[in-house]
């Protein structure tokens, strides 16, 4: 058997639902360069990026992918791997350079001859409205910690409906508001870089806030496909001791429970509004922000790359931590080969998470809007770019997804995270989880042999229809 029998062999082997949706995706910040052209506003991104120290090697996204150009040999692209779908996100200073008020119509015009491009190409367009650049005008005003950013944004969803609706089936609010509030406003490691708790979760609760109003806008106008996607990281405690125990507990909680549970309950977990109370950060909740949260969305987005092990330290272990309250907790080395950007490979804790999920949001959708992995690909002298490690981690993934499914997971897609090589934010280009590599220097694209093992996954899976 040849390497490539062997590659359509296994992508043969995945068994999928029929009507499977089959993707990749990619963020605004991360691909389209372009930042001040057409009137566009900086971001928050485009500060911090800037900011001397906060980001490798000093890079940014003035340039990335230029995808605002080169959008429509993108779209070939994915058109040639056989994608049914393309998640993208909009940036919301092209369209409202100062977050609010006057519209900029060469920012929407970009996205209209995006999605255009798409359909034509026969490619379903997922849109989020946020993955994580605010607008910088709305920052100065005091960002996410400002109750009123979350009444911007849902009037951020209408102006972009009301341009793009006719065109875009699928809406998404927020991408990972568990990065958006704790890497950026606990960690420092992202935008706006603050590391303090009490604007962590007031963030945490006005992102929510913020995608409840703009859930209720986008229904108000009429679109019957909204979700959101989440981040999820399963935590495993070290040992079986109460005090790993409770640090994995404390981990979950606002890494996975405090954004899933109030929007499928309408009520925050009480450990973890009782954690972040002890830690001197309430969340602050007003009468009705739980019902406007807990508005019913169609789909959960799932994003997934790794598990974490952790335990309890009895001193502090002086890292800036993303979680509120978790200087007392510590992350376990993972076990077994590491992605370069440091993180573990476990796909059985794929299957049990969207289990977990299933339990705690019943009858809810799930596409999986995000899942990949990085490494240091280089292109080979045959010209090609051959990454047998990220070709592994998406068969294994797409294994494990698949068992969840049959154990009764109602999983309807799959977006591979990312069609191209980006800007890994804070890790700058260094980070390569493209299945389709870029070079930096001439924007060349050459689909990996991951790309190709994905197109086969997908050709296999409707002829098995
Ligand atoms: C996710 C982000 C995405 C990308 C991947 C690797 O947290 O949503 O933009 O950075 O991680």
């Amino acid at each position: 058997m040849t390497s490539t029998d062997v590659r359509e062999d296994r992508a043969a082997g995945l068994v999928f639902p029929p009507g499977f949706a089959f993707g990749a995706a990619t963020a605004a910040y991360q691909i389209e360069g372009a930042v001040d052209v057409d009137g566009r506003g900086p971001s928050i991104w485009d500060t911090f990026s800037h900011t001397p120290g906060k980001t490798h090697l000093g890079h940014t996204g003035d340039v990335a992918c230029e995808h605002y150009v080169r959008y429509p040999q993108d779209v070939a692209l994915m058109k040639d791997l056989g994608l049914d779908a393309y998640r993208f996100s909009v940036s919301w200073s092209r369209i409202l350079p100062e977050g609010t008020g006057r519209i900029e119509q060469r920012g929407v015009d970009f996205y209209r001859r995006l999605v255009d491009e798409l359909l034509e190409a026969g490619i379903d367009p997922w849109l989020t409205l946020y993955h994580w650049d605010l607008p910088q005008a709305l920052q100065d005003k005091g960002g996410w910690t400002d109750r009123d950013t979350a009444y911007r944004f849902a009037e951020y969803a209408g102006v972009l409906y009301d341009a793009l609706g006719d065109r875009v089936p699928h809406w998404s609010t927020l991408n990972e508001p568990m990065c958006s509030s704790l890497l950026g406003h606990m960690a420092g490691q992202h935008a706006p870089g603050h590391t303090d708790p009490v604007e962590a979760s007031r963030a945490v609760h006005h992102l929510l806030l913020g995608h409840g109003l703009a859930i209720q806008t986008l229904r108000d106008k009429g679109a019957d496909h909204l979700g959101i996607t989440l981040n999820f990281t399963p935590m495993k405690a070290a040992t079986d001791s109460a005090a790993d125990l409770d640090a994995a507990r404390r981990l979950d909680g606002q890494q996975n429970r405090m954004f899933l549970v109030p929007i499928v309950t309408g009520e925050y977990p009480a450990d973890v509004a009782e954690d972040l109370t002890a830690a001197g950060a309430p969340l602050p909740i007003e009468d009705g922000d739980l019902e406007i949260i807990s508005t019913p969305v169609d789909w959960l987005g799932v994003n997934y790359y790794f598990q974490s092990t952790v335990r309890a330290v009895s001193e502090p272990t002086g890292k800036q931590t993303a979680f509120i309250g978790g200087e007392l907790v510590a992350d376990l080395e993972p076990e077994g080969p590491t992605t370069t950007m440091g993180w573990g490979i476990n796909p059985e804790a794929f299957t049990e998470l969207l289990t977990w999920i299933s339990g705690v949001a019943p009858g809810l959708p799930m596409f999986i809007t995000e899942n990949g992995s990085a490494w240091p690909d280089q292109v080979s002298a045959d010209g090609q770019v051959h990454d047998p490690e990220r070709v592994d981690y998406l068969l294994r993934h797409l294994a494990a997804m698949t068992e969840a499914i049959e154990a009764g997971a109602d999983v309807r897609g799959y977006f591979a995270w990312s069609l191209l090589d980006n800007y890994e934010w804070a890790r700058g280009y260094d980070q390569r989880f493209g299945i389709v590599h870029v070079d930096y220097d001439t924007q060349v694209r050459t689909p990996k042999d991951s790309a190709r093992t994905y197109a086969d996954v997908i050709r296999a899976a409707k002829d098995g229809v």
